[in-house]
C-alpha cells in the first residue's frame, strides 16, 4: 500500500499529540491540569439543549440535511450579523453554514488554490489555513506576526511578486493563538493590499464574541468593499460553548460562497439537522450568558497573567480571546519548555511552535478550565517556580 504523498507535508496535528502526552500520564495516574486546548469549559447553555433535543424527537430531522443548511437558520445567521456588526447579508447566496469552521476553512483551498498556487498564511497561525494549502497542492508564504508590531502583518513587506502571484491571504482576528485584537482600519488596509494584487481575503473571526471591559471586536464585514473581496469564517463553538456539536459559518462574497457549497455538496451532507435547530435557537435566543463567561475569563485571565508574570514569562494582557501568549524565558525551546512544565509541574501548555516558526519562543496558555483547576494550576506553577529557586 502507498499512501499518497501530500500526507508527508502534513506535520503531526498538534493538539492530538498533546492530547495523546496528557492521556499517557493520566492513565498513569498524574492529575494533569491542561491549560493546552481552546475549548470552553462550561456546558452549552440549556435553552440551546432544550431546543436541540426536542428536534431531535422530530423525525423530520432524522433524515439527511441539505449542505445549503435550512433556510431558518442561514435566515438566523444573517439577522444576527445585522444586529451584531450592522453588516446585512442575504441568507440564500452570502451564508453557508459549516461542519464546525474548520471544517470550511480546511475545505476552502479547493475553492482557490490550483497546484503550486501561494497562500498567505500569518504565522504563528491557526494551522489548517495553512494545512488546507498544502492538501490542494499549494504553497503557503508565511507572513510574521512580530510582537513589536502589535502582531499583525506588514502587508509591505510582502515582495510584491509573491503577492502578485498568491491568491488568498489568510486573516484572523481576534487571533489565536496571540490574543491580538484588529481595527477596522486594519480591515481596511488589508482590503486595499487585497485590491492591490487581487487577493481573496478570508478572515476567521470565531472570538468576536470572547472580549473584555466591554470591547466589542469588528467584523471585516463591516468595511466597504469586504464582500468584493472575501468572506468572513464564524462559529458557534466559542460563543454558545457548542464546540462538541460542530456547527460554524462562512458568510462574504456570493461566488466564493457558491465555490464552497459546490466543494461541500460533493463531499458531506451538511450539518445534522437539530443542531442546525439549536444554532437558530442560540443565534436568535438570550445572549445573557456572554457578559457573564466574558468577566469570568476575563478574572481568570487577570489571575494567571499575575502568576506568569510572577514566574518570569512575559505576556500582553489580551483585550479578546481566551488566550495568554507568553514569551518563555531565552534557553528553552517552546517544547522543551512545554516538557518541563508538563514533567515537573503537571501542567499542560500549547508550545508556540504549533502555530509556526514565528511561534517559537512563545506558549499559550488557554484560560477554558474551570477556576477550581485554574487555582490549583496556578499554585502548581507558583511553587514550580519556588522550587526551581
Ligand atoms: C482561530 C480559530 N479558527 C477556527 C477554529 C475552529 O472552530 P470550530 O469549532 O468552529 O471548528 C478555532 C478553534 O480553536 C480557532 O481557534
Amino acid at each position: 500500500m502507498e499512501l499518497a504523498k501530500r500526507l508527508n507535508r502534513l506535520p503531526p496535528y498538534l493538539f492530538v499529540e498533546i492530547n495523546q502526552k496528557i492521556a499517557e500520564l493520566r492513565a498513569m495516574g498524574e492529575e494533569v491540569i491542561s491549560f493546552a486546548v481552546g475549548d470552553p469549559d462550561l456546558p452549552t447553555p440549556s435553552h440551546i439543549i432544550e431546543c436541540m433535543c426536542q428536534a431531535a424527537q422530530n423525525p423530520a430531522n432524522h433524515r439527511y440535511p441539505e449542505t445549503a443548511g435550512l433556510p431558518e437558520l442561514r435566515q438566523a445567521i444573517a439577522a444576527w450579523y445585522e444586529k451584531r456588526f450592522g453588516v446585512t447579508l442575504n441568507p440564500s447566496k452570502e451564508v453557508l453554514p459549516l461542519i464546525g469552521s474548520k471544517e470550511g476553512i480546511g475545505h476552502m483551498a479547493l475553492c482557490l488554490i490550483e497546484p503550486g498556487d501561494l497562500a498567505l498564511v500569518p504565522d504563528p497561525s491557526y494551522p489548517p489555513y495553512f494545512l488546507g494549502t498544502i492538501l490542494a497542492g499549494g504553497e503557503p508564504y508565511f507572513m510574521p506576526l512580530k510582537e513589536d508590531n502589535y502582531f499583525m502583518p506588514d502587508f509591505e513587506s510582502v515582495p510584491g511578486d509573491v503577492a502578485d502571484k498568491a491568491k488568498l491571504m489568510w486573516l484572523n482576528y481576534p487571533n489565536n493563538p496571540t490574543g491580538a485584537i484588529a481595527s477596522l482600519d486594519f480591515f481596511e488596509k488589508a482590503v486595499h493590499f487585497a485590491q492591490q494584487h487581487d487577493l481573496v481575503i478570508c478572515h476567521d473571526a470565531p472570538y468576536t464574541e470572547v472580549a473584555f471591559n466591554g470591547y466589542k471586536p469588528p467584523s471585516f464585514m463591516q468595511i466597504p468593499g469586504a464582500k468584493k473581496r472575501g468572506v468572513e469564517f464564524h462559529s458557534l463553538s466559542k460563543t454558545y460553548h457548542m464546540t462538541g456539536w460542530r456547527i460554524g459559518m462562512m458568510v462574504g462574497n456570493a461566488d466564493i460562497v457558491n465555490a464552497l457549497f459546490k466543494v461541500k455538496s460533493n463531499l458531506d451532507s451538511g450539518v445534522p439537522q437539530a443542531i442546525q435547530y439549536a444554532a437558530v435557537e442560540a443565534l436568535r435566543g438570550s445572549q445573557e450568558h456572554i457578559t457573564e463567561h466574558n468577566a469570568s475569563l476575563q478574572r481568570r485571565r487577570d489571575k494567571l497573567l499575575k502568576a506568569i508574570r510572577k514566574i518570569g514569562l512575559k505576556a500582553r494582557t489580551p483585550e479578546a480571546t481566551f488566550y495568554i501568549w507568553a514569551k518563555i524565558p531565552k534557553g528553552y525551546t517552546s517544547i522543551d519548555f512545554t516538557k518541563k512544565l508538563l514533567a515537573e509541574a503537571g501542567i499542560a501548555v500549547t508550545p508556540g511552535i504549533g502555530y509556526g516558526e514565528e511561534g517559537e519562543g512563545y506558549v499559550r496558555f488557554s484560560l477554558t478550565i474551570s477556576d477550581e483547576c485554574l487555582e490549583q494550576g496556578i499554585n502548581r506553577l507558583l511553587d514550580w517556580h519556588r522550587r526551581r529557586g
